[in-house]
């Protein structure tokens, strides 16, 4: 079921909040210091015809702030949605992790969720192509645990350090400030271990047609530990109780024009109407011997661990039962940090994740200031450290001191997350590994061939021929040469397509 009719909860969010008032007082409009003002339609002018005062401290105070409502967008998944809800234990898994969020059945956690688009601006269309974010923050007894995650179980690119360039192709072409397809198509060939998400982008789940019927990864390959101080590698994965949906690609540029905001207004409408949304939580575990021993590299994004070794272990469920208040305080001010783990949480050796720990906390530091996890939608439940100060400080942490060791009571050392913190197994010498050719096919070929069916194969091969056949013809080259890697009918079959359409591809394979 959709939830875009024309006179939803969304459209009738005034007329709800105007019943939620009728029989108060109104209330006296007030600057933002609180005083009263006593006329909101005209400035303070000298006469009728004449220039406005300076003393017009109400204009000043309303103009001054209407410059700066606008804060620098997220530099990727701009766009996005939020919701609130909880998180619910209904397996134990304690022999795998001491995180305090698993600790018991039935145990509830409140939660936030963000769903997103990665490539496009704040005012872009939910229904284009792309991946889609799909972001928890599970407010814990033990701090804020994110779990910042794709609707995608792998990722592009295996490095950080190819990361900003990643997204510079996704975006526009700094002199004509338009998407550009030379670029996407030149290092998305130039760097073939992107063949095996760029199926799943041109899939049809490269177009969901809802929020809520999508599943989620945490994509990057984690680290858990128990009380004993055994630790497991771990992936997360929350699986949609409503079902995986998807969009023709007609439908979604037609819908991209009707109503850019479809996905939106689905996921707000849905939970106003009591249509709670929900998830279902599991994880794969991999020991350090097996991680050791696998044929393929655990930490590498781009790749999967097969289920039928490492089933999904049921955690728990995840529900959306409220709307944000406001968006921009709840959502936009939303800060997701892949840093920010509880004890029994660690990060694995994955290089995007080890990238990712220290971008996000600086892309917030710069988005929403020093003190972004004061705000309300962002703060743990409790804080006790020696940092102070810095722009909009609103947490005095009760008088503690601001030093450490001090002898006046302050904070000490948590000697329960010491103990779960894991002895890391590391060696080698220290160098820049280029790890852009390890196995880039294999498991591109199990998607295509082993889980594909024969009519997403087709739609696959249309979509990837629709938009390589923008790109300069050497390009289109370089890439169908990767695709017929995956498979030779497979190159083929989209180099028949461009074509077929009218366009060259030279590629000879
Ligand atoms: C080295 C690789 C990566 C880097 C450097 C990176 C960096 C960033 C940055 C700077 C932001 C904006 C944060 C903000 O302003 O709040 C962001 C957002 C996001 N990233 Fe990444 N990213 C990387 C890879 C990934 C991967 C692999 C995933 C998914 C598994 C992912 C999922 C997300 C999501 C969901 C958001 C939006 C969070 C929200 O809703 O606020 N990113 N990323």
């Amino acid at each position: 079921m959709s939830h875009s009719n024309s006179r939803d909860p969304a459209a009738n969010q005034l007329l709800d909040f105007a019943k939620k008032v009728e029989h108060a007082d109104k209330p006296s409009a007030t600057t933002n210091s609180g005083n009263p003002i006593g006329y909101n339609d005209a400035s303070l002018t000298v006469g009728k015809k004449g220039p406005i005062l300076l003393q017009d401290w109400v204009l000043i105070d309303k103009l001054s702030h209407f410059s700066r409502e606008r804060i620098p967008e997220r530099v990727v998944h701009a766009k996005g949605a939020g919701a609130f809800g909880y998180f619910e234990v209904t397996h134990d898994i304690t022999q795998y992790t001491a995180a305090k969020v698993f600790s018991k059945l039935g145990k509830k956690t409140p939660v936030a969720v963000r769903f997103s688009q990665v490539a496009g601006e704040m005012g872009s269309a939910d229904t284009v192509r792309d991946v889609r974010g799909f972001a928890w923050k599970f407010y814990t007894e033990d701090g804020i645990w994110d779990l910042v995650g794709n609707n995608t179980p792998i990722f592009f690119i295996r490095d950080a350090i190819l990361f900003p360039s990643f997204i510079h192709i996704l975006k526009r072409n700094p002199v004509t400030h338009l998407r550009d397809w030379d670029m996407f198509w030149d290092m998305m060939s130039l760097r073939p271990e992107t063949t095996h998400q760029l199926l799943i982008f041109f899939s049809d789940r490269g177009i969901p047609d809802s929020y809520r019927h999508m599943h989620g990864y945490g994509s990057n390959t984690f680290a858990l530990v128990n009380e004993y101080g055994s630790f497991y590698y771990c992936k997360f994965h929350y699986k949609s109780d409503q079902g995986i949906g998807t969009m023709d690609p007609d439908k979604a540029t037609k819908t991209a024009g009707e109503d850019p905001d479809y996905l939106t207004r689905d996921l707000y409408n849905a939970i106003a109407s009591g249509d709670y949304p929900s998830w279902t939580f599991s994880i794969q575990i991999m020991t350090p011997e097996q991680a050791a021993s696998s044929p393929y590299d655990p930490f590498d994004v781009t790749k999967v661990w097969l289920h039928a070794e490492y089933p999904l272990i049921p955690v728990g469920k995840i529900v959306l039962n409220r709307n944000p208040k406001n968006y921009f305080a709840e959502v936009e001010q939303l800060a997701f940090d892949p840093a920010h783990l509880i004890p029994g949480i660690e990060p694995s050796p994955d290089r995007m994740l080890q990238g990712r720990l220290f971008n996000y906390g600086d892309a917030h530091r710069y988005r929403l200031g020093v003190n972004s996890l004061q705000l309300p939608v962002n703060r743990p439940f409790k804080l006790h450290n020696f940092d102070r100060d810095g722009f909009a400080t609103i947490n005095s942490q009760g008088g503690a001191p601001n030093y450490h060791p001090n002898s006046f009571g302050g904070a000490e050392s948590d000697t329960r997350a010491k103990g779960l913190a894991p002895v890391l197994p590391v060696e080698g010498k220290a160098s820049r590994y280029d790890n852009g050719d390890e196995d880039n096919f294999t498991q591109a070929r199990s998607l295509y061939k082993d889980v594909l069916t024969s009519d997403q194969r087709g739609r696959l091969v249309d979509n990837i021929a629709m938009s390589l056949k923008q790109a300069s013809e050497f390009l289109q080259e370089r890439a169908i040469k990767n695709f017929s890697k995956v498979d030779v009918e497979f190159g083929k079959s989209i180099k028949a397509k461009i074509h077929a359409r009218g366009q060259h591809a030279a590629a000879e394979i």
